[in-house]
């Protein structure tokens, strides 16, 4: 008997030949987006509540965006750094504005780049030393890595860039007794987004900055996922009355555009000199349009203020459910982890797929939302209304262990645990 595939079947079917097997096999093609919804190879519609981890700001083909993504291209679409563009010098004063500190900026395309941009920055202090954070994430590149703190992502990958010291995430103790005169950087989070979006105790920034301050070393924050909006603030540290001398971005700064930044304030702005790094690509002008019209849009729409009332919008929903499944929800703005008390995440997120809602387990007992920031409370309300429900399915799914091992995972990622990106 021959069983006719899907078209998303057959899609993926070629996606499974023809790609390498580093995500396993993504449970749906996606073919497109408009505002909070994509539709699949199928004609499926979701509601995106992950907003491509935390990256489509404006949901999907958003019109401001679309436009000056077009015009760039339309009228210079790449020239390299051996030339300068106004979006791109443009850009750069907006992101110092932003973050309200003088500086200068090092235009990357990935979050990843942005950390590599900025490691090295690290080195021209005379240091070599770097603490970093249990939990954190950093990126895959062996720069990035060597920060990185999953112990599954690095070992395989060792030797990579060492003098790396890992302490207890929102332990300023711990902080304390890891600085030292010879200590380069700290680098850290203010919001762990996959480790399962973690919040540090409160004042644990600005301990960080005194810290590192008495001890002459940077304090790096990594603002990939937490920044430009994301918390309803547009750096997640914006409320902690601290000047970091290293800021990463990328994700939201181009809304699905891939940009990314390394900026460094004060002094720190000055440690990358003539020659010291490159890139082909980064700073380019239809990624520096993107960005300055995604910047423009948050502005526009009051969407920071819409963050923070839709994110505790969405808690104090998920709170009223009175779920005894369901712990407690952290976060800030529209980042937010849902702990549930068993380790059903991954089969939660299983069983919303095929509701049609896309969410994502960072770990077992955490779901996560990162919807794109003009998520209507209404959509938000559609996904509180049928938690319940997807807890049912997930929990017995778990319960009779039938939890198959999804196609979509593979021999080095159990079922339980997500691929960060
Ligand atoms: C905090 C943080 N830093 C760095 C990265 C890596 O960014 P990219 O995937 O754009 O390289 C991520 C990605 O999830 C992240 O969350």
């Amino acid at each position: 008997m021959t069983t006719e595939l899907s078209t998303g079947m057959s899609l993926l079917a070629r996606y499974e030949t023809a790609l390498m097997r580093t995500f396993g096999t993504p449970p749906r093609v996606l073919l497109r987006g408009d505002g909070c919804y994509v539709w699949d190879a199928d004609g499926r519609r979701y509601l995106d509540l992950l907003g491509g981890l935390a990256v489509n700001a404006l949901g999907h083909a958003h019109p401001k965006v679309v436009e000056a993504v077009a015009t760039q291209l339309g009228t210079l679409g790449h020239v390299s750094n051996l030339f300068a563009t106004p979006s791109q010098i443009a850009l750069a004063e907006r992101l110092l504005a932003l973050i309200g500190s003088g500086g200068r900026v090092f235009l990357t395309n990935s979050g990843t780049e942005a950390n590599e941009a900025a490691l090295k920055a690290t080195r021209r202090t005379g240091r070599t030393k770097i603490v970093s954070a249990k939990g954190a994430f950093h990126g895959r590149s062996m720069g990035a890595l060597a920060i990185t703190w999953n112990p599954a992502y690095r070992e395989p990958f060792e030797p990579l860039p060492g003098e790396i010291t890992f302490v207890d995430y929102g332990d300023a103790d711990a902080l304390a007794a890891a600085i030292d005169d010879d200590t380069a950087a700290f680098v850290v989070e203010p919001i762990q987004g996959e480790n399962g979006v973690v919040v540090p105790p409160g004042g644990y920034l600005a301990k960080a900055r005194e810290i590192t301050s008495r001890h002459g070393a940077l304090l790096w924050l990594d603002e990939i996922q937490t920044g430009m909006g994301r918390t309803g603030d547009w750096f997640a540290h914006a409320g902690s009355g601290i000047v970091p001398d290293l800021v990463t971005l990328a994700k939201g700064l181009g809304a699905g555009f891939p940009i990314g930044a390394c900026v460094g304030l004060g002094p720190a702005g000055d440690l990358l000199g003539l020659g010291d790094h490159g890139t082909t690509f980064g700073g380019n002008p239809i990624a520096a349009a993107a960005a300055l019209a995604t910047i423009d849009v948050i502005e526009e729409h009051g969407l920071l203020e819409h963050t923070m009332v839709a994110g505790e919008h969405l808690t104090a929903a998920i709170d009223k459910l009175h779920d005894a499944r369901i712990d407690h929800v952290r976060g800030r703005g529209l980042l937010r982890g849902v702990a549930l008390v068993d380790p059903v995440a991954p089969a939660v997120v299983k069983v919303a797929l095929d509701r049609g809602f896309i969410v994502n387990a960072p770990n077992p007992h955490t779901v996560r939302l990162a919807p794109p920031l003009i998520v209507g409370l209404d959509q938000l309300d559609t996904f509180v209304d049928a938690l319940p429900e997807l807890l049912d399915v997930a929990t017995q799914a778990d319960l009779s262990a039938a939890c198959d091992a999804p196609a979509s995972h593979t021999a080095d990622n159990s079922p339980e645990e997500e691929v960060s990106p």
